[in-house]
């Protein structure tokens, strides 16, 4: 019977990693130091409202909120999921971070003043389309390893590991 939970859960978890890797990426966090980065390049200011797609386990949303952000993020693998709820339980800040669990393409993108993206570039197509569609003109867009074709970016950086950042602004 054991044996059997512990299959289902498996199962369970391999099947939203899946999920996600097909339909966004797998789940690989952004380095610690790009974190820091990240939150330079996109200059987050107290009060403003960050959405990370695909929030992982939610490391670039608690940064942000350090900032004084209101930090946002949508999750679909379970694991990274559950993590990111530890995490939050344990932030000083939590009143200012926000984590669901659910698909980023079903999520509204009109409030936010910076979005973060870190996902497979066969998403980047469908993203751009979607920022186009909602996000509010001046949202700052910051996207990490690679750019968004037919764009022009006002930063282009890349670390020693030649992983970049690209930032936009709608
Ligand atoms: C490359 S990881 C980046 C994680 C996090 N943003 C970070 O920088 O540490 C991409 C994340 O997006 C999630 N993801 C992929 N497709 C998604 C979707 N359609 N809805 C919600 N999350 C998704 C993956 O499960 C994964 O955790």
């Amino acid at each position: 019977m054991v044996e059997i939970i512990i299959l289902i859960l498996l199962v369970g978890i391999f099947f939203t990693f899946a999920h996600g890797a097909i339909s966004g990426a797998p789940w690989v966090p952004t380095g610690k130091r790009d974190v820091e980065r990240f939150l330079e390049i996109a200059n987050i200011k107290e009060g403003e409202r960050v959405y990370d797609m695909g929030c992982g386990d939610g490391k670039v949303l608690f940064a942000c909120a350090k900032k004084g952000a209101k930090a946002e993020g949508f999750e679909i693998a379970i694991f990274p999921f559950i993590l990111a709820k530890i995490r939050l339980f344990f932030c000083k800040e939590k009143k200012n971070v926000k984590i669901h669990y659910g698909n980023i393409w079903k999520w509204d993108l009109r409030g936010a003043d910076v979005i973060y993206i870190y996902l497979m570039p066969k998403a980047y197509p469908r993203m751009k389309r979607k920022l186009e569609k909602e996000a509010r003109k001046g949202t700052r867009v910051v996207t990490y390893c690679w750019p968004i074709r037919g764009w022009e970016s006002s930063l282009k950086e890349r670390n020693e590991n030649k992983l970049g950042f690209f930032l936009y602004e709608i």
